[in-house]
C-alpha cells in the first residue's frame, strides 16, 4: 500500500497506540481520520498532525454506539472522498478474574473491544469493496492467542478479534482487500500502564505504530505480532499443549507467590 495520499481512519486515536499510529500515518502522507469518544483530545492530536503539515480530521465517535459508527463513513466520504485504510484500535482493558466481573462490566468489555470492531469494519467495508483497495487492521493482543489468567474477558474478545480478522481475510481474497490482526505484547499506555511487568518487556506505543505502518506499507495479512517472538512461541502452545499448560500455570503459581 502506498500510504502517501491514502485516507486512513484509526479508532481509539485519542491516546496510546492509537494516537501513535495516527502520527506515524500522517507522517507517511496519509490523510487520517481520527475517531474516539473525547473529542477535545482527538482535536489536540489533530491540531499537532497539522502543525507538522499533516492533514486530519477529529471526529467524536463511540465504537460501541451503532448509530455513531454508522454515520462515520459518511463523515469521512464527504471530507476525503474514500477511506483506504481502518485502523480498528479501540479497546479497553478487562482485567481481573472472571468472578469479580459483573454482567455490565463483561458486556461493555465485549461491546468495546469485539463488537466495537464488527460495527466498524461493517460500515466501511461497503465503500471499500467499491474501491477494489484496502486495508483494514484491527489491534487484537498477545491475549488474542495466549488465555491468561485474571483477563478471561480481554482474552476471550481478542481472540475474537483474532478469528474475526483471519476469516474475513478469506473471505475477502480476490476483492483487493486485506485484513490483518496485530498483536502486541505489553505497551505502556493511559488505559494499560503495565507497571507491574519488568521494564524490560514492555514496548513504548510507537513500537506498535511502527509495527503497524509495516504492515500496511508490505501488504501483511492476516496476522502479524509484535515483538516478534509471539509468533514462533505459539507453536509451543500448538505442538505441545501439556507441556504449555504445566509451564502456563507454574508461571501464575510463582507470580502469585511473589505477590503473596
Ligand atoms: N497497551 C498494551 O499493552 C496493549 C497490548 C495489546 C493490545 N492492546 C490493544 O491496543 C489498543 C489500544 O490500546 P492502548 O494501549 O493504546 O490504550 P489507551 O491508551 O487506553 O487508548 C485506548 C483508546 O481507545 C479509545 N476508546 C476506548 N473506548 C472507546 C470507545 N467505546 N469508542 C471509541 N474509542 C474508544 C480511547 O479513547 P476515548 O477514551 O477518548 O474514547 C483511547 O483513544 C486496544 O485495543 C488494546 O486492547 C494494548
Amino acid at each position: 500500500m502506498q500510504l502517501r495520499g491514502a485516507v486512513a481512519v484509526v479508532t481509539g486515536a485519542s491516546a496510546g497506540i492509537g494516537e501513535v499510529t495516527a502520527a506515524a500515518l500522517a507522517r507517511e502522507g496519509a490523510k487520517v481520520v481520527l475517531a474516539a469518544r473525547r473529542l477535545d483530545r482527538l482535536e489536540q492530536v489533530a491540531d499537532a498532525i497539522e502543525n507538522r503539515g499533516g492533514i486530519a480530521l477529529a471526529v467524536r465517535c463511540d465504537v460501541a454506539d451503532r448509530d455513531q459508527v454508522e454515520t462515520l463513513p459518511t463523515v469521512v466520504k464527504e471530507a476525503f472522498g474514500r477511506c483506504d485504510v481502518l485502523v480498528n484500535n479501540a479497546g479497553i482493558p478487562g482485567g481481573g478474574p472472571f468472578s469479580d466481573l459483573d454482567m455490565d462490566a463483561i458486556e461493555r468489555i465485549v461491546r468495546v473491544n469485539l463488537l466495537g470492531v464488527m460495527l466498524c469494519t461493517k460500515a466501511f467495508l461497503p465503500m471499500m469493496l467499491k474501491q477494489h483497495r484496502g486495508h483494514i487492521v484491527n489491534i487484537a493482543s498477545l491475549a488474542g492467542r495466549f488465555a491468561a489468567p485474571g483477563a478471561s474477558v480481554y482474552s476471550a474478545s481478542k481472540h475474537g478479534v483474532v478469528a474475526f480478522s483471519e476469516s474475513l481475510s478469506y473471505e475477502l481474497d480476490g476483492t483487493g482487500l486485506l485484513v490483518t490482526s496485530v498483536n502486541p505484547a505489553f505497551a505502556a499506555t493511559e488505559g494499560f500502564p503495565q507497571t507491574r511487568l519488568p521494564p524490560r518487556i514492555v514496548m513504548k506505543a510507537g513500537r506498535v505504530a511502527g509495527a503497524i505502518v509495516h504492515v500496511l506499507k508490505r501488504d501483511i495479512a492476516p496476522e502479524y505480532s509484535v515483538p516478534r517472538w509471539i509468533s514462533p512461541f505459539q507453536a509451543f502452545r500448538i505442538l505441545t499443549p501439556p507441556l504449555y499448560r504445566w509451564g502456563m500455570r507454574t508461571v501464575v503459581k510463582r507470580a502469585r507467590a511473589t505477590r503473596g
